[in-house]
């Protein structure tokens, strides 16, 4: 192989990152702003080390990878991957995964792919991206999970009256949320689905107004759900959460029409329903229909006896 190149890639890299991305990943579209939400947003700066690793071959973009580690809980992700078409099959790909083993931190125990609590692409891969399933395959991943994206039709807006009324008689009560949440979220997610999804919630609440709507009862929120927290401009729903003890009121639905009325009010056609999950309750209550499916891949390192987590 010719020398090739590996350096971190930084913000300014984004016009060559997406040039790259564009005319490599070819079953998905996706605005430079997007990719720059993937590659360089600092989700949760204390918790992970973001990196995206450049492939330079005679001082040309050859490929990419991104890169993440939260060293607390032993895990990695792979983000993003990709390596020009006429230059895959010398290593290069190999080569950047190799890079970014030797930046984690000690400790780390397994590897997963595109599936990044909180700022995922898309929630596994997609298989008909044939070649980095025989790479990933090559690597030693294995395949132990899939899951789906769900499109919905936006064509109409969905009546949430009827049902209001309904749960009403049962003192729940449904509304957007408002920054003086705060401390009701912090308490719901604490006891329900914790620091991830409240994550999540957080970056619901910094949209203007809140793209987080809840379900109350007793001044407590019983259920939840967002939209347009990462990936706004594919019309990204989720996460949404109800408590068990409030489960099978008809309290989701209400809340999913919420959202998806919202994003239909800011021209999107159709909205994605990613990382799926109960599949029956979206198509039930919105006609949702499978778009994409994806395998999840992860990989076990072993790390050496006596490393520690720090
Ligand atoms: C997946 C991809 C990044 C691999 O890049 P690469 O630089 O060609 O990978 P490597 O050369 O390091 O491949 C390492 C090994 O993986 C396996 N492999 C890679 N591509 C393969 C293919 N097309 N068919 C069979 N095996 C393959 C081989 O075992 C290879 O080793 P070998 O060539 O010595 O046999 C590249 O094909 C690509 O960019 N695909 C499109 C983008 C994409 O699908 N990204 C994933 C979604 S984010």
């Amino acid at each position: 192989m010719e020398t090739l190149h590996i350096r971190t890639a930084r913000e300014d890299d984004l016009p060559t990152l997406h040039d790259l991305a564009r005319r490599t990943l070819m079953l998905d579209s996706f605005s430079p702003e997007l990719l720059a939400e993937k590659l360089f947003k600092k989700p949760r700066p204390r918790e992970f080390v973001w990196e995206t690793y450049l492939a330079e071959s005679r001082g040309r973009p050859a490929g990419m990878m991104q890169a993440g580690a939260r060293p607390a809980a032993g895990k990695a992700w792979l983000g993003l991957f990709a390596v020009d078409a006429d230059l895959r099959r010398r290593g290069i790909a190999s080569a950047l995964f190799q890079r970014a083993k030797e930046d984690w931190p000690a400790g780390i125990e397994e590897v997963e792919v595109l599936a990044i609590p909180g700022n995922f692409f898309t929630p596994g891969l997609d298989p008909r991206y044939t070649e980095a399933l025989c790479f990933l395959e090559r690597l030693g991943f294995e395949r132990f999970k899939d899951c789906v994206n769900l499109t919905a039709e936006l064509s109409e807006q969905f009546d949430t009256s009827e049902e209001e009324q309904r749960i009403a008689a049962d003192d729940i009560k449904v509304r957007r949320a408002h920054p003086a949440d705060d401390r009701l979220l912090d308490e719901f997610f604490a006891e329900h689905f914790g620091d991830d999804w409240r994550f999540e919630a957080g970056l619901a609440m910094d949209n203007d107004p809140p793209t987080l709507h809840l379900a109350l009862k007793n001044d407590r929120i019983i259920a939840f759900s967002a939209h347009s927290t990462q990936n706004r401009e594919w019309g990204f729903f989720g996460p949404m959460g109800t408590a068990p003890e409030a489960r099978g009121k008809g309290v989701g639905r209400v809340l999913l029409w919420h959202c998806l009325n919202d994003m239909r009010a800011a021209g999107h056609h159709t909205a994605v329903i990613p990382w799926v999950g109960p599949i029956a309750f979206y198509s039930q209550w919105a006609r949702c229909r499978v778009k994409r499916v994806f395998w999840r891949y992860r990989l076990r390192l072993s790390v050496p006896r006596g490393t520690k987590r720090v």
